[in-house]
């Protein structure tokens, strides 16, 4: 049986390195990828990263225009196993939010959440005026899960990459992708005092 595909979309907030991140892991995990990119994402990638464009789209087994109202994502009878947008802006919050979908990305956010499949959006801003906040709350009303990409420091982060694979592996948890990408609490039990976790470890490889 072919697995449902991913959604990811990735936007022009600050950290498309979660996006990539994403791809790469979840490219990794042999499923299969359906990838809508912003404007604005494609510029960030060139201010922020060292990717090229290139080879962000060439993890994805279907790349979308996002102007391409037609695509296959655009429609509720397509079936996929949900969405993630990593990371997602403001803007775009706001269009899924209010269900104006100007764009494929935000088409296939609302499409996403009629159809009740996950919907993670890591909205990155900060700081959040009330505005902000209550486009976060009425994405959640309507089925969202808002997943600002906020690190954690129970796991004992080392590097900028530990932090972003517990980040994309808790959005990977909301969509039922398993993964091993940081090591889970399992309670303050552990000896000496420091906490318990499991050990689970990235089953990713690093990019080389
Ligand atoms: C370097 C850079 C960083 C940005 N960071 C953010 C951000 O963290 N959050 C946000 O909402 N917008 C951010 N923006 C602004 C968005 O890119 C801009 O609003 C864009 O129109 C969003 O379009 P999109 O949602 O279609 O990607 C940033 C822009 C640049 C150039």
């Amino acid at each position: 049986m072919i697995s449902k595909p991913l959604i990811i979309g990735i936007t022009g907030a600050s950290g498309v390195i979660y996006g990539a991140e994403l791809l790469r892991v979840v490219h990794e995990l042999a499923v299969p990828i359906h990838l809508i990119l912003s404007e604005a994402a494609v510029r960030n990638f060139a201010i922020e990263t060292d990717y090229s464009v290139e080879e962000v789209r060439k993890m994805a087994e279907v790349v979308y225009d996002n102007k391409d109202m037609g695509a296959a994502v655009s429609s509720g009878s397509f079936r996929t196993r949900g969405m993630i947008i990593a990371p997602c802006t403001v803007k775009t919050l706001s269009a899924i939010a209010n269900s104006f979908t100007y764009n494929l990305m935000v088409r296939a956010a609302d499409v996403t959440l009629k159809e009740r499949r996950p919907l993670v959006l890591m909205v990155r801003e900060t700081p959040l005026h009330k505005g902000h906040l209550d486009l976060m709350r009425t994405a959640a009303d309507i089925g969202a899960v808002i997943l600002p990409p906020i690190p954690a420091f129970y796991h004992m982060p080392k590097t900028i990459m530990d932090i972003v694979h517990q980040s994309i592996g808790k959005a990977l948890d909301h969509v039922g992708i398993e993964h091993s990408l940081f090591r889970r609490w399992t309670g303050a039990t552990g000896k000496d005092g420091n906490p318990a976790v499991d050990e689970g470890s990235a089953s990713y490889k690093e990019r080389t």
